[in-house]
Order: structure tokens, then sequence, then C-alpha cells
């Protein structure tokens, strides 16, 4: 089979590829990545000798060079994940993210309609169903909780997910989409919570906790995120949604307090920053769907996956020393100076 994989120099999209070049050698799996400043080549390193896999430098929303895509390399399976990716920077602009998580989407589903598929899987997230309170812990998302978004971010990939389901039902586009929780692990670019604080403690940085840390997400190793998707898109039924998600729920404060203990650091590193702006708080998965139809279950627990995690950053600093010492260091002032 060939599948191409939008996407596939990011965090999870890489990941995703070594998952699917180690556990089906005989697909052909073809990147296609605007390599945007959260994708990265040096990510793909490993996957560059594998004769089953191929790059391709796109734009998901550059509707001339997907189609020569679709034309030249006929894939049976597109997954997508390409997107703009980051809540904080839908805050400041919101703009790009149409661009790309929603009519990038759209271009990929015409492609589709156009060429024919076997399945078009939409990479989600459980972001689309908005927030739980913080006292209702009897509380989860399932695949009915009414879609409700809370950012610029949010609201694009909800938007994604209808125009997929709309496709579906109107082209009979063979389609799928998994909602899953917050990813962590190998490749995670370190503006996101956990690299972002395990970089700054290894320098003895600040730490920025927004708020007061209180705010709960659902974290999954991201390698159980790519074993689900690859039953999904296998074995899942055409037109269904399915949750991800593992019940690792724990408060941003928690997390960050973890890492400082695994590093062995203090945590007068803590800083209480500005809260974010409609600052979800919480997020939680009910997975009984995936588990009862596909037999998925999260193989990696938080306490393991995290002291891998950091483990993995102590051993690849070359990856991400490049990345902030890079364009990413205006961002980290625009973001974070005088917050
Ligand atoms: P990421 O920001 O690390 O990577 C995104 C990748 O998409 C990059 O390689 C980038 O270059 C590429 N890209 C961006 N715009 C593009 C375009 N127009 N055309 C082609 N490529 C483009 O993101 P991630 O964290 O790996 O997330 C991947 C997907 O998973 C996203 O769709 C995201 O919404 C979803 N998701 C992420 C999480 C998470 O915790 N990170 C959880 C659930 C769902
Ligand atoms: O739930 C899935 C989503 O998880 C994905 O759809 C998104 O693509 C992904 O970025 C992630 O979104 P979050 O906003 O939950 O992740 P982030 O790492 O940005 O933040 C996690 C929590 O940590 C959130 O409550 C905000 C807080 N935070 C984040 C940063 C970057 C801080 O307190 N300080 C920080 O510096």
């Amino acid at each position: 089979m060939t599948i191409i994989v939008t996407g596939g120099a990011g965090f999870i999209g890489s990941n995703f590829v070594y998952y699917e070049l180690k556990n089906h050698a005989d697909d052909k799996i073809i990147c296609l990545d605007k390599l945007t400043y959260a994708g990265n080549l040096e990510t793909l390193a490993d996957a560059q000798g594998n004769k089953n896999f191929k790059f391709v430098r796109g734009d998901i929303a550059d509707r001339e060079a997907v189609y020569k895509l679709f034309e030249e390399e006929k894939p049976d399976i597109v997954v997508n994940f390409a997107a703009e990716s980051h809540v904080d920077r839908s805050i400041e602009d919101p703009e790009l993210f149409l661009r790309t998580n929603i009519i990038g989407t759209s271009v990929l589903l015409d492609a589709c309609r156009k060429f024919g598929i076997k399945r078009f899987h939409q990479v989600s997230t459980d972001e689309v169903y908005g927030d739980l309170p913080l006292d209702r812990p009897d509380l989860f998302f399932t695949e009915t909780t009414n879609l409700h978004t809370s950012s610029p971010y949010s609201a694009s990939k909800a938007a994604a997910d209808l125009l997929v389901q709309a496709y579906q039902r109107t082209y009979k586009i063979p389609a799928t989409i998994s909602r899953c929780s917050n990813n962590y692990g190998p490749y995670h670019f370190p503006e996101k919570l956990i690299p972002l604080m395990i970089i700054n403690a290894l320098h003895d940085k600040k730490l920025p906790v927004y708020g007061k840390g209180i705010n709960v997400r659902d974290w999954l190793y991201v390698e159980d995120h790519c074993a689900a998707i690859d039953l999904i898109i296998r074995r899942g039924t055409v037109g269904e949604v399915y949750n991800i998600g593992g019940h690792n729920e724990r408060t941003n404060l928690d997390v960050v307090k973890t890492i400082l203990k695994i590093l062995g650091k203090g945590e007068e590193l803590i800083e209480f920053v500005t809260d974010r702006k409609g600052h979800d708080q919480r997020y939680a998965i009910d997975p009984t769907k995936i588990f009862n139809e596909l037999g998925w279950t999260p193989q990696t627990k938080f306490d393991d996956g995290i002291k891998k995690t950091v483990a993995w950053y102590l051993d690849n600093r070359a990856w991400w020393e490049k990345i902030i010492s890079g364009e990413y260091k205006n961002y980290y002032a625009k973001m974070y100076d005088n917050r």
C-alpha cells in the first residue's frame, strides 16, 4: 500500500512515519510537508535511507501540488497530520490556522474525490470538544460530546472535522477521524509545555506556568497515538470518529514538578505567569469505543513515558539546541518576556 503522511516532518507525523516503516515494511510511505517552523527534515534523517520512504516538500493547501502528488503516487491511504498546532500561536495570529487546517484539509479531500482513495484519515484533537470543569472528575469526552471550541486553533480543527464528515456523507469519501489527547515524547517541538519545561530546566531558566498551573491535560505517549491511528486506518469503520486517550490526567503543575524531580532541579525555578486567554480547564478522553472496537490500549504509563522523554531530550541535545538558537528565540521573547 502507498500511504501519504502529511505533516510527517513534525512531532506526531514523524513518529508515525517511523511506526509505519517499522511495523509495515511492505508499505510505501510518502511524507508531504511544507517544512514550516515546526517541520524538520533532520527529524526524518533515519527514514531517508529507507527505500520505502520518500519526502516531498509541499503545502497541503496548494491544490496544484497536491493533485500532482496524487496523480503520480496514486495513494491508497492519506493520513492528515499537517496543521498549525500551537494554541498560543493561534491566539496571536489566527489566519494561518484557517488556511492550513481548514483549506488544506479541503484540498486533500478534493484530491481524494478526484483521484479516488481507500481511506482518508483526519488526525484531530480532543480540543474540538472544548473543556470540562475542574470540579467534575466524573465527566469525560466521548465521541458524541458536542463540539464546543475555545481557541482559533481548536475552531479550525473542528471546522476540518465537519468538512471531513460532509465529504464522507456527500461524496462517499471513505474517511475516519481520530480525536486524541495531549501527546508527549521524542521530537516534540520546544514551544509545547513538556519540552519547553525540560529545556528551560536544563538551562536553570524560569519555568513559565500559566495561571495557577491547575489546568488538567490527559497525556498520551506519542507511540500509543501512532499505534491507535495505525489500527484505525487498517481496521476502523469508515464514517466513524475514534477518541484516543489513556486516562493519564495531570495538572500542569504536577507535570512541571515531575520534570524537575527527574532532572534533580528545585521547584524555585517555577514562575507563575499571566494565563493563556480562554484557557481550557480540563481535557479527559473516554477511550471505550476504540478499546471495544479495535482492542487498542495504551502501552506506556505517564510515569515511565515522562522519564523516557526526559532521557530523549538529554540524549538528543543537538536536535533541540539547533531549534532554540534560531527563529525560536524571537518567538520565546515575544511570548514570555514581561509576561
Ligand atoms: P507539529 O506542529 O509538530 O507538526 C506539524 C507539521 O505539519 C510540521 O511538520 C509542519 O511543517 C507541517 N505543516 C504545517 N503546515 C503545513 C502545510 N500547509 N502543508 C504541509 N505541511 C504543513 O504538530 P503535531 O503536534 O505533530 O500535531 C500533528 C497533528 O496532530 C495536528 O493535526 C494536530 O492538530 C494533531 N494533534 C496533536 C496533538 C498533540 O498533543 N501534539 C494531540 C492531538 C492531535
Ligand atoms: O489536547 C490536544 C492538544 O494538545 C493538541 O491538539 C495541540 O496541538 C497541542 O499543542 C496540545 O495543546 P495544549 O494547549 O494542551 O498544549 P501546550 O503544550 O501548549 O500546553 C499544555 C498546557 O500547559 C496548557 O494548559 C497550557 C500550559 N502551558 C503551556 C506552555 C507552552 C504553560 O503553563 N506554560 C507554557 O509555557
